[in-house]
Order: C-alpha cells, then sequence, then structure tokens
C-alpha cells in the first residue's frame, strides 16, 4: 500500500495524470483540470480492477480533455459510475456527456442531489442512490462510504470515504480559491486563508460545519481531497477539521446581529 500525496508538497504539479495512492489494483489518481481560474476544479479517478468511478465529473467545457485522460489510465469503458457530491454544474454537468458514453452508468448521488441533475437534459440513467445506500462496494470487496454533509453548502450534499485508502473525497468542503495553486498544501496556515474565500461566502453556518467535523473527527483519514485548490495530506488533516470546527460562515456573518 502506498499513499504518494506527501511526496508532491515539495513538486509542483499542475497537469497530466497524477497517481496519489496505489495498493494493488486499488488506485487513486488526480486527473485535473488545468484550468486557469482561481476556482479550479479537481477530478479524481478511483480504480479498482476492471471497475473505476470518477469522482466529480465536472464541467462540459473540459469533458474531452477529462475522457482522454481516463482513457489513457483505465479506458472509458471501464467507468461504471459518476459520484456526484451535489449538482452544481462545476461537479456534474458532464453526467450528460459520460451517459451518452455508457447508458448503463451508474449516477452515485443523494436524494435531494437527484432531483436536479435531470435539468441537465437526461434523466434516463441509473441512480445509486447514496441517502438509503451509504456504501459502495467494488467487486474486490473495497468499500467507500457515504458521509452526508447537509447544508456544505448544498443541503443533499455529502462526502465519500475510501475505507481502505483512508481518502476523503470531500467536495466543496475544504476547498480553497488559489492563484499559486499548488496540488498539495505544503502550508497549512497560509492556505486557511484560501479556505476562508470559499467557505465563508459558500458554507451555510458554524452549525452546518460542526456537525459535519463531528461525523469525521473518529474516522481515519489520511488525506483530503476537495474539488476546489489543493489536496490536505496527513499532516494537515487534524487542522482542517480544527479549521472546520472554530469556523464562522454563512448565516453566521450575514446574520450576525440575530445571534
Ligand atoms: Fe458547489
Ligand atoms: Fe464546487
Amino acid at each position: 500500500m502506498k499513499n504518494f500525496i506527501e511526496e508532491y508538497k515539495e513538486r509542483y504539479i499542475d497537469e497530466g495524470e497524477v497517481l496519489l495512492y496505489e495498493d494493488g489494483d486499488h488506485k487513486i489518481y488526480w486527473v485535473g483540470i488545468e484550468e486557469e481560474s482561481a476556482f479550479r476544479c479537481n477530478v479524481y479517478l478511483i480504480v479498482d480492477g476492471d471497475e473505476a468511478l470518477i469522482v466529480d465529473p465536472g464541467s462540459r467545457l473540459y469533458h474531452e480533455e477529462l475522457k482522454n485522460r481516463v482513457d489513457k489510465i483505465v479506458g472509458i469503458e471501464k467507468i461504471k459510475g459518476l459520484i456526484l457530491c451535489h449538482q452544481d454544474p462545476d461537479v456534474a454537468s458532464s453526467m450528460v456527456d459520460w451517459i451518452d458514453i455508457n447508458p448503463d452508468i451508474q449516477i452515485i448521488t443523494s436524494a435531494r442531489t437527484n432531483v436536479l441533475l435531470p435539468y441537465y437534459g437526461r434523466g434516463d440513467y441509473n441512480f445509486y442512490n447514496v441517502s438509503e445506500n451509504p456504501t459502495y462496494t467494488f467487486q474486490s470487496g473495497k468499500v467507500l462510504k457515504f458521509i452526508e454533509a447537509p447544508f456544505l453548502h448544498f443541503p443533499g450534499a455529502f462526502t465519500t470515504l475510501d475505507i481502505d485508502a483512508h481518502i476523503l473525497f470531500s467536495g466543496d468542503i475544504f476547498a480553497a480559491i488559489d492563484i499559486d495553486w499548488n496540488l498539495v498544501v505544503n502550508n497549512f496556515e497560509l492556505h486557511k486563508n484560501n479556505m476562508d474565500l470559499f467557505h465563508k461566502d459558500y458554507m451555510a453556518s458554524h452549525i452546518a460545519a460542526k456537525g459535519y467535523a463531528r461525523k469525521i473527527e473518529n474516522e481515519e483519514i489520511d488525506a483530503i481531497l476537495p474539488q476546489h485548490g489543493s489536496i490536505i495530506s496527513k499532516e494537515n488533516v487534524k487542522n482542517a477539521i480544527e479549521y472546520l470546527q472554530n469556523l464562522q460562515c454563512g448565516l453566521d456573518i450575514i446574520y450576525a446581529d440575530l445571534k
């Protein structure tokens, strides 16, 4: 078993496919996207033998680029599902293109997200309901656990924990806005400012953040892979959870006088 994430802390990487974790046939990759904006989106690929899932495949703008990268790693016919942590276009709009490639693909998401996804133009898909089935088991027996994250920022948002790899795919939670993007955080104190730029505006409230932090504080987590901004490696996981526990955001700020 090998987690390579710590090694990327000192290296600037912003393109190509990056292997983050490997344990036999179970692998996790960062697969992009190279986007010239501070809001740039991360897409991840989980490969398990002959099965692969894309985590938050993102916008239609980058679909061709992503498809080529995924094809290089596993072949697009191996993509069995898309994990969509909520319905925002930067997370989910390319789902229609993936359904065109494989009409049997599973759309792995929450019930609340599933209500909205058909508005991208395709409602005729296989829905894997994480609200009713809080785990996903690969043929190998490896398990993903879905952890609901209400109002961070969408009411039906959820995160995905790879139980064996100890890797948390956190969606917009722990996201950061950053011009000087680096694959892995190397200075968490500075990174907190970048997280503030996202969390204070997008996340609902202190209670929402603290409630979710309570759900994950006893999980074994070796890395946090957010949908925006740098990956958080093991040495900063505790700091990141503490950040969430202390966060004042959203309604706490907008309606501060009502407290
Ligand atoms: Fe979002
Ligand atoms: Fe996002």
